[in-house]
């Protein structure tokens, strides 16, 4: 049993008085490529990482549930049956989420938890990590239910529950690619209209992928990410019947200029532009994978930042800078921005024989810039979100 998870038994035991009998993990992720087109029915590339939430939990013997964050270093109890139960704009949120959105309320059963997640970098995806932590408990405690025994389609139904928390209850409008992610583990390339995936081979050979926190918190990161959604759902409006088409990413490339002059303002053109090229974008980043085209991959990162940089507008300063000097270190062969944007993580295509210089450098530049000291570190794929029973 890896230590860190011994660890949080000893808490749990301390904080509850009472032994846990289960843990899980639910791990973080990086998206390689397709960025802000989830939600437009587009293909998405991400990985779920070798970071997350980890916690090990048991039933109580009251309706309540307790979950304790040692992140925020706070206990809350919550009361499932609380149907009035409403966002308060704290970490919690997410819980009362789940419990509202995926039904749990109507049962008596309560549950204790303790939380340890090492992802509080933005851009990593940590509060769908840590919705789907709280889900996974209360499926166990709930109905019994044994993750591990989940096929494809089952996880991917619990993605979509989950997504529903943060677009109902939470109020972020976002698409599913980091539940299914999440939830499905390695690399995957997700169509997020049809939720047909396929699992392509990763190697990055002799690349390996790094993440830069930029630590610029994101401000108002909700409302403009709202407003992204909002722009597209409005193009696809504007297109749909003269295009035929239902989805923006469908819009035949070729068409892109004839769609343009019907849209005939300049910051829908611009979104509309990022929108399908990224698309195609994904489909040649999966080509580049399965021909082990790690200069090709890297090509596709920079088109893909270059592209939200001034397209989609959701980098910033930081992210602009921090990748352009990832770009400028010898052996990295491509740098852009992943998740939602506004701040937070960006993720670099680096050669294993230059990571700690390459660190060192984007580390000094950026710092002496901004004051603000980035985190970089590389990051593996990891399994999708898991728990089992203590002995
Ligand atoms: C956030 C959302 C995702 C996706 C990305 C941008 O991570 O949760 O659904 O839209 O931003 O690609």
């Amino acid at each position: 049993m890896p230590v860190a998870v011994t660890a949080l038994i000893e808490a749990f035991r301390e904080r509850f008085s009472r032994d846990a009998t289960h843990g899980l993990f639910s791990p973080g992720r990086v998206n390689l490529i397709g960025e802000h087109i989830d939600y437009c029915g587009g293909l998405v590339l991400p990985m779920a990482i070798n970071l997350g939430t980890s916690a090990v939990f048991s039933a109580n013997d009251s309706s309540m549930v307790r979950v304790y964050s040692s992140r925020f270093g706070e206990l809350c109890s919550i009361d499932p049956h609380d149907v009035l139960t409403s966002k308060q704009g704290h970490w919690s949120d997410y819980v009362r989420g789940v419990f509202r959105v995926l039904g749990h309320r109507q049962m008596g059963a309560g549950f204790d938890i303790y939380i340890n997640d090492n992802i509080s970098a933005g851009g990593l995806s940590s509060s769908a990590s840590f919705t789907i932590a709280i889900a996974i408990a209360a499926y166990q405690i709930v109905n019994g239910h044994d993750l591990q025994q989940e096929d494809q389609g089952q996880r991917l139904d619990t993605a979509l529950k989950c997504q529903k928390v943060e677009n109902d209850f939470v109020g972020v409008a976002c698409g599913i690619m980091d539940q299914a992610s999440i939830l499905l583990g390695e690399v995957i390339q997700l169509n997020c209209k049809t939720l047909a995936l396929e699992r392509p081979a990763v190697d990055f050979g002799d690349y390996c992928l790094v993440v830069m926190n930029t630590m610029k918190t994101r401000e108002l990161a909700d409302v403009a990410y709202n407003d992204r959604v909002q722009e597209t759902q409005q193009i696809l409006t504007l297109l749909s019947e003269r295009f035929g088409i239902r989805q923006l990413v469908d819009l035949d490339i070729h068409l892109l200029d004839d769609a343009c002059k019907l849209l005939d303002q300049s910051l829908l053109i611009r979104r509309l532009r990022h929108v399908v090229s990224e698309q195609h974008r994904v489909i040649s980043a999966s080509k580049a994978l399965i021909d082990n085209n790690m200069d090709r991959l890297g090509i596709l990162m920079n088109e893909s930042h270059a592209s939200l940089q001034d397209d989609f507008e959701v980098t910033g300063n930081e992210l602009n800078l921090i990748t352009s000097l990832s770009r400028s270190f010898d052996g990295v062969l491509g740098s852009r921005m992943t998740g939602a944007g506004f701040g937070g993580c960006a993720i670099s295509l680096v050669h294993r024989d230059v990571v700690k210089e390459h660190a060192g450098y984007v580390l000094r530049q950026y710092e002496a810039s901004t004051s603000l000291r980035p985190d970089i570190f590389e990051v593996k794929s990891s399994k999708g979100a898991m728990s089992w029973q203590l002995d």
